[in-house]
């Protein structure tokens, strides 16, 4: 147990997430007073430490441009003391985990607007990763993160409501210790273009004393991509293909298309629990998998939530896949048709108000 203990100046206070390599633990940073992250790599661990060097080389890229990407858990701090490597990072609320568990989640989401807006920040990230030459590589419902600004007293009714959604979460990937480009990216530049729509980036995702800038590091730190993965959330041109390890498509484009089948299963996820979709890595043709069917009592954008899950992101043949600048632009267009609807729905029910009549 590492309660009470420290590594330079952070104290570790409670364990927030353990995994492959190690622990991720809720650090004070004694000098400033401030709460973060602290992912710990045991060099006991084969392989730790090449895990952690390539975690760090992906938050170079992904979040430190200078300061940090508003999509992206931001990297503080890194080094080894002792047995351990360390990333201090950002301190984050919770994962998507929280959401997808079905009936039985933590939070459970209903409401369309608000998923989709958990939908719109989600393609964003997902954006930011892709616009900078790279791919994730490992996106399920434990690595992508959220913030809110206060913990305390949380129920799903704070998750169901749009204006939260929109203005107060934020949604943040992290985990990047599989991230990796194409050695043909490497030698060129990339740039992140500002936000496609509106509805994504509120001012509290953007870290204090950080600031955002379009210029992406180059990459020739980053890891090489290679079959990997969580096997559930890799799609079956992929994992299927892949099971002899060499003859899954080796494109760029091919490895983001993957990312995108898997956020589409994280999507699928939070509407139907994780267990459902187990095994849909095997499918051998669009026919074998089951269409989802969120239904929330608004027609116009359960339609379009399930046509963006279905028809754009859990698709057979990845090249048909949308990309995630193309689902960013798309769900800023329902977003904002479904804006303009609430907004007739409402001066409709003003001109039925009885008129005005002044007191004399
Ligand atoms: N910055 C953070 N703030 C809060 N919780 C975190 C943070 N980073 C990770 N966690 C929690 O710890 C878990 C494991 O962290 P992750 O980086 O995904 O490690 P692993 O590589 O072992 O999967 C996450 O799923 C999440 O619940
Ligand atoms: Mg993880």
């Amino acid at each position: 147990m590492l309660v009470g203990q420290r590594i330079k100046e952070y104290f570790f206070q409670e364990r927030l997430g353990s995994g492959s390599f190690g622990e991720v633990w809720l650090v004070k940073n004694t000098k400033t007073g401030d709460y973060a992250a602290m992912k710990l790599f045991d060099s006991y661990n084969e392989n730790a430490i090449s895990d952690y060097e390539s975690e760090v080389n992906a938050y170079k890229v992904l979040s430190n441009r200078p300061g940090c990407d508003p999509y992206i858990v931001c990297m503080y701090n890194n080094g080894s003391f002792d047995r351990y490597y360390y990333i201090v990072q950002e301190l984050m609320s919770g994962d998507l985990g929280d959401f997808s568990e079905g009936t039985k989640s933590k939070y459970r989401i209903q409401n369309a607007l608000s998923l989709l807006l958990l939908m719109y920040q989600s393609a964003e990230g997902l954006r930011h990763i892709h616009e900078s030459g790279m791919v994730h590589s490992d996106i399920k419902p434990w690595n992508i993160l959220y913030h809110v600004p206060e913990v305390n007293a949380l129920d799903a009714s704070y998750f169901n409501n749009p204006e939260n959604m929109r203005y107060n979460i934020c949604i943040k990937y992290g985990d990047p210790g599989l991230a990796c480009t194409l050695p043909r990216e490497k030698g060129k530049s990339h740039t992140v273009s500002p936000d496609r729509g509106s509805f994504g980036e509120s001012q509290n995702c953007i870290v204090p004393g950080t600031q955002r800038s379009s210029h992406v590091p180059g990459l020739q730190g980053v890891s090489t991509c290679v079959f990997g993965g969580t096997q559930d959330y890799m799609a079956p041109e992929f994992y299927s293909a892949g099971v002899g390890k060499s003859n899954y498509p080796n494109t760029l484009e091919a490895f983001q298309a993957n990312d995108i089948w898997g956020l589409g299963l994280v999507f699928r996820a939070i509407i139907e629990g994780w267990k459902r979709i187990q095994g849909f890595n095997f499918i051998r043709n669009q026919g074998e998998i089951p269409p989802v069917h969120f239904i929330s009592g608004d027609p116009f954008l359960d339609e379009a939530i399930n046509d963006i899950i279905n028809m754009g992101m859990v698709v057979y043949d990845y090249k048909l896949r949308l990309t995630a600048a193309e689902l960013v632009v798309y769900i800023n267009d329902v977003l904002e048709k479904a804006l303009e609807m609430v907004e007739e729905d409402l001066s409709s029910n003003l001109t039925e108000l009885p008129p005005f009549v002044e007191n004399k």
